[in-house]
Parts: C-alpha cells; sequence; structure tokens
C-alpha cells in the first residue's frame, strides 16, 4: 500500500485539510513547473510554433492513460459547463423525448442538460434515490437503470456522487444507454484520479473532468474524453489552433478547412495555457506514478476509523459497493448539528465540507491518521 505522501505537498502542516472534493493542494512539483513556466514568459523569443502544442499533446497523453483513449479523444476545456454543451449541443434529439439526469446533480451538468431538454422539446427526468432506505446507493442505481428505456435520447451522471459520495454502477450504466441508443455523458471531477476510470469499459460517449480537485491541477482547466459519436461535431468556436494546418505559422492565412482529427475541435482557443499546462502535466505524471487504484485504497484503509465511529454513534455512512472511498459524505446523529459542527471543526483547524445534511469528509494521500483522528475527537465532544 502507499505511505503518506504529505512531503509531496507545500499544505500548511498545521491543518487537517479534509477537503480535497472542494479544491486540491498543489504538489510540489506542479507549483515548481508552474514557477518555471511564469520565468520563461519574460522571454517570448524562446517559443517555437511547437511549443503552442506540444505541452498540450503532453497532458492529453497523460490524461489519456489515467482513462484509457488516445490523445487524440482528449479535449482541453476552460469548465465542465464548457465541456458539457461542445457535447450536448451535438446531441440530436431525432424522435426521443427524454433526457436523464440524478437529483442533486453538479449544477453545471443539470443546467446544461436543463437546456438541452428545453431546445428539443424533450422531458428531464430526475432520478432520485429512495428516501426510504437508509443505504442509497442500490435502489438509487436500480432507478437510473430502470429510467433509461428505448425513448431516453442522452443520460448525463457524475461518477459519483457530488455531495454524497455515491457511486454509481458506470458499467452497468453505460450497456443500458448503449441497449436504448442514448448518449452517455459522464462528468468524472469527483472521482477520475482517485478512482480507476475506463471510458472503453463503461461505454462513455463523453466523460468532462474539472482538473482542480483529484486530478491535483490548477484551477480552470478541464479534459474531457470525447468520443467516435463527436467526431463530426460542431465546437462551440472557431479557434485556429484547431485546423489541421495550424503548426504552420506562415501559412495560416492558408485557410485550412479541416479540424485536426477526433476530439481536438473541441480544444478551446488559446489551448496553450503556458503557464498551467506544465503544471497540470506535472500533476498527471505524479498521479500515473501512484496509481487511482492505490489512492483509493489508501482513502479507504485511512477513513475505515471514521466508519466505524459514525456506525457506533448512529449516523449512517454508504456501505461497500456503493461507496467511493475518497469522498464520503456520512448523515450525521440527529443531535449533531452539521453548520455547528463544521464550525468547532473549524477552530480545530479541520477543514471539510457541509453538503446539505451531511459532511463530506475526502480525503488523498497527503492525509495522514492523525487528521481523522483530530476529526473523531471534535465530533466526539459535541455528542454532548
Ligand atoms: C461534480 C462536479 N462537477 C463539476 C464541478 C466544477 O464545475 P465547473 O468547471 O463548471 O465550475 C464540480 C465542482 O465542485 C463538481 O463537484
Amino acid at each position: 500500500m502507499l505511505s503518506c505522501q504529505k512531503e509531496l505537498f507545500n499544505l500548511n502542516p498545521d491543518v487537517h485539510y479534509l477537503n480535497n472534493a472542494y479544491r486540491a493542494p498543489l504538489l510540489k512539483s506542479s507549483e515548481d513547473a508552474g514557477i518555471q513556466s511564469l520565468i520563461k514568459q519574460r522571454n517570448p523569443f524562446d517559443f517555437k510554433p511547437d511549443d503552442f502544442f506540444d505541452g498540450v499533446l503532453e497532458v492529453r497523453k497523460c490524461f489519456g492513460k489515467l482513462v484509457n483513449c488516445s490523445p487524440s479523444e482528449v479535449a482541453v476545456m476552460p469548465s465542465t459547463s464548457y465541456g458539457f454543451t461542445s457535447v450536448l449541443n451535438n446531441v440530436k434529439a431525432e424522435n426521443k423525448k427524454k433526457a436523464v439526469v440524478v437529483k442533486e446533480e453538479f449544477p453545471s451538468g443539470y443546467f446544461s442538460m436543463e437546456r438541452w431538454a428545453k431546445e428539443n422539446d424533450a422531458e428531464l427526468q430526475i432520478v432520485a434515490p429512495d428516501s426510504s432506505s437508509i443505504q442509497k446507493g442500490e435502489s438509487w442505481n436500480q432507478r437510473i437503470i430502470e429510467a433509461i428505456d428505448e425513448n431516453t435520447a442522452v443520460v448525463l451522471i457524475s461518477s459519483i456522487h457530488w455531495m454524497t459520495g455515491v457511486k454509481f454502477k458506470l458499467k452497468e450504466i453505460g450497456e443500458k444507454c448503449q441497449k436504448v441508443g442514448a448518449y452517455f455523458i459522464v462528468d468524472g471531477t469527483q472521482s477520475v484520479g482517485a478512482m480507476p476510470m475506463d471510458v472503453r469499459e463503461y461505454k462513455i460517449d463523453a466523460l468532462v473532468c474539472a482538473a482542480y480537485k483529484w486530478l491535483l491541477g490548477p484551477y480552470s482547466i478541464v479534459l474531457s474524453y470525447i468520443g467516435e459519436k463527436f467526431a463530426d461535431g460542431i465546437p462551440l468556436e472557431e479557434s485556429w489552433m484547431n485546423r489541421v494546418n495550424a503548426r504552420n505559422f506562415s501559412a495560416l492565412s492558408d485557410y485550412a478547412t479541416d479540424y485536426e482529427p477526433g476530439a481536438g475541435r473541441f480544444n478551446v482557443g488559446e489551448t496553450s495555457n503556458f503557464i498551467m499546462m506544465p503544471m497540470l502535466k506535472a500533476s498527471l505524471e505524479q498521479l500515473l506514478e501512484w496509481g487511482p487504484e492505490r489512492i483509493q485504497e489508501y482513502a479507504k484503509q485511512l477513513n475505515l476509523p471514521f466508519r466505524s465511529f459514525i456506525n457506533k454513534i448512529g449516523g449512517v455512512v454508504e456501505e461497500g459497493d456503493f461507496l467511493a472511498y475518497h469522498l464520503i459524505a456520512p448523515k450525521l446523529p440527529d443531535n449533531l448539528d452539521v453548520a455547528s459542527l463544521k464550525q468547532k471543526l473549524e477552530e480545530n483547524k479541520v477543514y471539510l465540507s457541509a453538503r446539505g445534511e451531511n459532511l463530506r469528509v475526502s480525503t488523498n494521500i497527503f492525509n495522514k491518521k492523525k487528521d481523522l483522528e483530530v476529526l473523531i475527537q471534535v465530533v466526539q465532544s459535541q455528542l454532548g
């Protein structure tokens, strides 16, 4: 098993940061890469035409390895909403009249689907978990599979639920989408990097991931796998960088009609992002060295005492197959108020998020046993 890697981060050593799902701390290697690239900007004459593209290609290669696709199937974008709109604009309803999302999907995904449904005169079906069951995962997954039928044009779902950590069975959902001919779009922001992802095995048509959480990257970059269904898609914008002749700076006005093959047509303009791209490359290389399976296992072992503690005091934690261990959000016993507990935790330098009535505890490779011990102590002290 991996050991704690806190020494590779510049995270304040005095805090217990259990909030990677909010924003990841930067790796030292990523920070160094950013500083070096900033300094490099002093001398623009050092930048050759290929430099506008090669750094991006490195990042596309690394992400491809992480999610099992080729670099040409990866697009670089500025936000997940940009990613969802890029693909949804190319989803034709044909004669199907339904789109499917889950209850409390992250707003960028929800609003994109709401707009698609309106523009295509379709119903947006919102699938909720069974409110009467204590464990939500199994019945929720079952309801999602049942909701996807011959009338479904598109399904958009997060790989795990961003508020509760419930894991969605992407393989089964992807197979159902394929069976009925629905597009399958996944928001991987809260799991890719910390849990295995395989776009081929799960039959995903588009996977959109913000980099600043489990990819340990900087804010404002999103990496997306965009599959062959979108090979002839119309991108949101017409950047010169996405055309086949883009590397030939002296002939750019010989306007090329063809886009770069694959997902490249969906890259945001000014893709090079000279300062942040090398930062993201450093983070992805480190993640590939660790491996998402091992990060998941690390989180599972690390928060085991906290999960047992929650069960002991009468709270609820999602179980086994339906739990993403790096992002758990136990429901607390009724005598604990989430808002005041969160405040008390911050007084003790424990940082995490309150999401609805759940306390969201997200752990990564920089967390130590001590972080969870302090969390348990503070919760215990509030039980009265
Ligand atoms: C599931 C999920 N998707 C997307 C995002 C970020 O979206 P955007 O890039 O549109 O700001 C978040 C941020 O918390 C998230 O949790």
